[in-house]
């Protein structure tokens, strides 16, 4: 028996099947072209002569700042002609490390003491019952915190108690800096310059804001009569000049106003970070900002002032800064699980806008209609009827296909209260088949409220060493705070 062949059907299929592979490829191109530069920038560091000492820079980063000061803390040893290698504390394990003689150690803290997402793995050395002997290791330890948390520095701390236990001598006391503090990072290059001969940085300072300005060109309250607190949709743009690039996952430093003081009764200079929820493309900077509530009801600083206070018109200072780990990078091509609550959403959306069909797609040939590589979202918040941020926008990308799954879950739901986390258990086979297919997976939001119980629930749908293997291969990404 034969069946009529429809001929539009055969070029549909062949203009699929070139599109998926021109995907695969370009999947492909992307990594040798991220692996390229990484191989370029460790070889402008040079590697060691014969004899020399082998010196490794290890960082445990979350928002970019201790990998920066890693790459500074290389700059100047190599600048001092020394051989050294820059990694993230994942890529260390023992094998690595009987291959170093001098190991430096830069790392943040976040939650309770733990590591950031790029030192998770190795922090599970720090338990492990069979950890090798240090005993021909120096090292030193820069690490990074913020006093206002409990366990300041909880994890440097960890580590350099870690490498003292199995044997390592410290080249000089472990180094805390409390939000960025510019003394004690000066003094960090200091020592290094006096116990590891390195070429002293004079003048360390924080990358600047973009004084030149930007202004206030928009907001919109997003959940007018919400039980939490107003999430605002803020539009800035340069005062002069154009926009800078930025890709989606990245952040911005935002100063506080003139004039503002801290708890303490000093000025408050320190910026705040807001994740940024549009790409250039869309020709202004967008944000989604909740208003902070201090304990005595008044308005947290920043937030206060860009969500009551500032006119729209009104000059603001910031900075837009890389965000490495929150990226596209090799999942360009790939499928995305996108997992977040509240303001977590400008992370999100900054991601969904990058694929918007209507700008980016790959066309196949023969005017198949363009292919979308879908992402599916799961999203939560309080009230089901008012805080579902940016609504229409997600509904019209349901309707383009580029959003093929929207799991909504609102913890004040009266019918039927619930968590994001919830909702991954509930669609766990689904999600086990995307992971399949290669979907990387981006979380953004509140670290305490949502972070830790998604990742939770992902060891249960995923199994541990899937999470752990889909991290190291980049397909985990989240940007938590
Ligand atoms: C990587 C990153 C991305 C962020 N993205 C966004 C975003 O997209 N949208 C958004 O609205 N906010 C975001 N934030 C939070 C934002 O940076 C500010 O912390 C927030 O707006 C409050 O600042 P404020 O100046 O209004 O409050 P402040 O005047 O700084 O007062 C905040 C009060 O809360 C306390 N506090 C500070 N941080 C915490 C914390 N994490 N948990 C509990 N208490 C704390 C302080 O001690 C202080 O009393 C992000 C933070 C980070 C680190
Ligand atoms: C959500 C969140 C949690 C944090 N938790 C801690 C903590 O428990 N202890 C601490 O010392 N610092 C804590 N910090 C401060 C960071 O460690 C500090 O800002 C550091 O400079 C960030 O460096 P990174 O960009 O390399 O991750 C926290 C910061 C955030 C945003």
């Amino acid at each position: 028996m034969s069946f009529p062949v429809d001929p539009m059907r055969g070029w549909t299929a062949l203009a699929l099947l070139t599109a998926y592979g021109l995907m695969c490829a370009s999947i492909w191109w992307a990594h040798r072209r991220r692996e390229r530069a990484r191989l370029l920038q460790q070889s402008q560091l040079g590697e060691a002569t014969a004899g020399e000492a082998r010196v490794l820079v290890a960082h445990g980063s979350q928002t970019g700042q201790a990998e920066q000061l890693a790459w500074r803390t290389a700059e100047s040893l190599h600048l001092a002609g020394r051989g050294v290698r820059v990694c993230p504390l994942n890529d260390v394990d023992a094998a690595v490390l009987a291959e170093v003689s001098e190991l430096y150690v830069i790392t943040s803290t976040y939650g309770e003491g733990d590591p950031p997402d790029s030192a998770v793995l190795f922090a599970d050395h720090l338990d492990a019952l069979d950890a090798p002997r240090l005993s021909g290791l120096k090292h030193a330890v820069l690490a990074l915190g913020d006093r206002e948390y409990e366990h300041f520095c909880g994890f440097g701390r960890r580590v350099d108690a870690w490498l003292a236990r199995q044997g390592a001598t410290p080249l000089f006391d472990r180094i805390e800096v409390n939000q960025l503090d510019e003394v004690a990072i000066r003094n960090w290059f200091e020592r290094l310059s006096m116990h590891a001969g390195a070429v002293a940085m004079a003048g360390w300072q924080a990358e600047p804001l973009d004084e030149a300005g930007w202004r206030l060109a928009d907001r919109r309250l997003l959940n007018e009569g919400s039980p939490g607190e107003g999430v605002f949709h803020l539009e800035l743009e340069p005062v002069d000049g154009p926009l800078p690039a930025w890709e989606a996952g990245d952040l911005v430093h935002i100063a506080p106003p003139q004039g503002a003081l801290n708890e303490a009764g000093a000025p408050d200079r320190l910026p705040r970070a807001y994740s940024i929820a549009s790409v250039p493309e869309d020709g202004r900077l967008h944000l989604l900002v909740r208003l902070r509530r201090l304990a005595d009801g008044r308005a947290g600083c920043v937030s206060g002032w860009l969500c009551l206070h500032a006119a729209v018109g009104e000059r603001l200072t910031l900075g837009v800064r890389a965000h490495p780990v929150f990226r596209i990078g090799d999942n360009a091509e790939r499928r995305l699980l996108l997992v977040g609550n509240g303001t977590g959403m400008a992370g999100l959306r900054a991601h969904l806008r990058a694929r918007d069909p209507s700008r980016t797609s790959v066309r196949p040939a023969h005017g198949a209609g363009p292919v979308v590589v879908p992402c599916w979202l799961f999203f939560g918040e309080r009230d089901p009827q008012i805080d579902l941020h940016h609504r229409d926008e997600l509904h019209a990308w349901q309707a383009s296909g580029l959003l093929a799954g929207l799991d909504l879950a609102f913890s004040r739901d009266p019918a039927a209260p619930a968590y994001v986390q919830q909702r991954l258990m509930e669609r766990a086979s689904d999600i086990r088949d995307w992971v399949k297919q290669g979907a990387a997976i981006y979380v953004c939001g509140s670290l305490n409220g949502m972070a830790a119980s998604v990742d939770e629930a992902l060891r249960e749908v995923l199994g541990g060493d899937t999470l752990l293997t889909l991290q190291r291969e980049g397909r985990y990404r989240r940007d938590v705070y």
